[in-house]
């Protein structure tokens, strides 16, 4: 069921908006609707639009990107949906309240060699269980940038959740993308991919890498933002239409205005913050072990577990 729909679907929808603003729109980057919501009033003034008109185009783009009126009773029987995705970790599950949800976006970010890609490839194992087990009783979509998915890795963990090694890739549908424009592209057009697979999980692991590498600069900031919005947004929305769990990981930076020299952020700045609904932070502990933080839930409090790597998989203390 979708109940995120946007208002106006196409640039020349929105009110204001004729053949003549579309192209000029276009000319300067501005392709969707999405896209338009996160513009400047001065962007579009210096493409030769009117001052009043864009205005009046980005104020009707950003109203059309919330969620259209439902009744609060209707809310709860679209939300009723939600299904709850083990980690495989009963710690981890337990500090994300049950599991990580279908319908929005969870993000696990922290520095390299902290478990995110890790955690990745252990859930297109347990997105394949049966719903009684924690799983979703479906496949994975995968999306790679960073060349580190390994089958290999896949079918060693898969007798912990004892489904068959030689089964459980057929199940895993894989890309890598090898530019940002190419991740786009490719969820853009994943669609049909996710209905013919029955795909319950959407990994794009690292949503920002591409993004971060390429658009270099500070003139560079406004136009990646606006494209990672436009990617994040199509990720919720495919999340709801076809009610999956969608997991992205990203890195992070150096906090510049820190107190402490090792406190860090995630990259991707509001746009990755607002559209994230759960956040875990990973991070590197005593004794090879990796703490997870939940740093922002809608509902949960913040807490922390801590995880271990072994060639089980990412297991928690009560997994042993
Ligand atoms: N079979 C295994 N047994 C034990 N540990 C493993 C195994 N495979 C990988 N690891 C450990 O997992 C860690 C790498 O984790 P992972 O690749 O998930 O990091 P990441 O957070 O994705 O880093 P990056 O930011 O570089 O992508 C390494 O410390 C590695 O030793
Ligand atoms: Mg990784």
């Amino acid at each position: 069921m979708e109940y995120y729909k946007a208002k106006y679907q196409t640039l020349e929808d929105l009110p204001g908006v004729g053949p003549a603003t579309a192209t000029k729109l276009k000319e300067i980057g501005f392709r969707t609707v999405e896209a338009v919501a996160t513009a400047a009033i001065r962007e579009l003034v210096s493409a030769g639009i009117g001052e009043t008109t864009a205005e009046k185009v980005i104020s009707a783009a950003r109203k059309s990107m919330a969620i259209t009126f439902v009744r609060g009773d209707e809310l709860v029987e679209l939300r009723s949906n939600i299904r709850r995705l083990s980690t495989g970790c009963a710690s981890l599950d337990r500090l994300l309240g049950g599991g990580i949800e279908t319908q929005s976006i969870t993000e696990f970010y922290g520095e390299f060699g902290t478990g995110k890609s890790q955690i990745c490839q252990q859930l297109c194992l347990t997105a394949q269980l049966p719903v009684e087990q924690g799983g979703l009783d479906g496949g994975a979509l995968y999306i790679d940038t960073e060349n580190t998915f390994r089958p290999e890795r896949i079918m060693q963990i898969a007798p912990r959740f004892n489904l068959d090694p030689d089964e459980v890739l057929k199940k895993i549908i894989f890309a890598e993308a090898y530019t940002s424009h190419h991740q786009v592209v490719l969820l853009e057009n994943s669609d049909e991919v996710i209905k013919e697979n029955d795909i319950r999980l959407i990994i794009v692991d690292s949503v920002t890498s591409h993004f971060r590498s390429e658009y270099l600069g500070r003139e560079m900031l406004a136009p990646r933002q606006q494209e990672l919005n436009k990617h994040l947004h199509k990720l919720i929305r495919l999340s709801r239409s076809f009610n999956t769990a969608v997991v992205v990981t990203n890195q992070v930076m150096a906090q510049p205005d820190a107190f402490f020299a090792k406190m860090v952020k995630p990259v991707g700045g509001h746009v990755m913050g607002h559209t994230s609904h759960t956040r875990v932070f990973l991070r590197k502990g005593r004794n090879n072990l990796r703490i997870a933080k939940l740093v922002v839930s809608p509902f949960l409090p913040e807490g922390e577990t801590p995880l271990r790597i072994t060639e089980r998989g990412v297991e928690g203390d009560d997994d042993i």
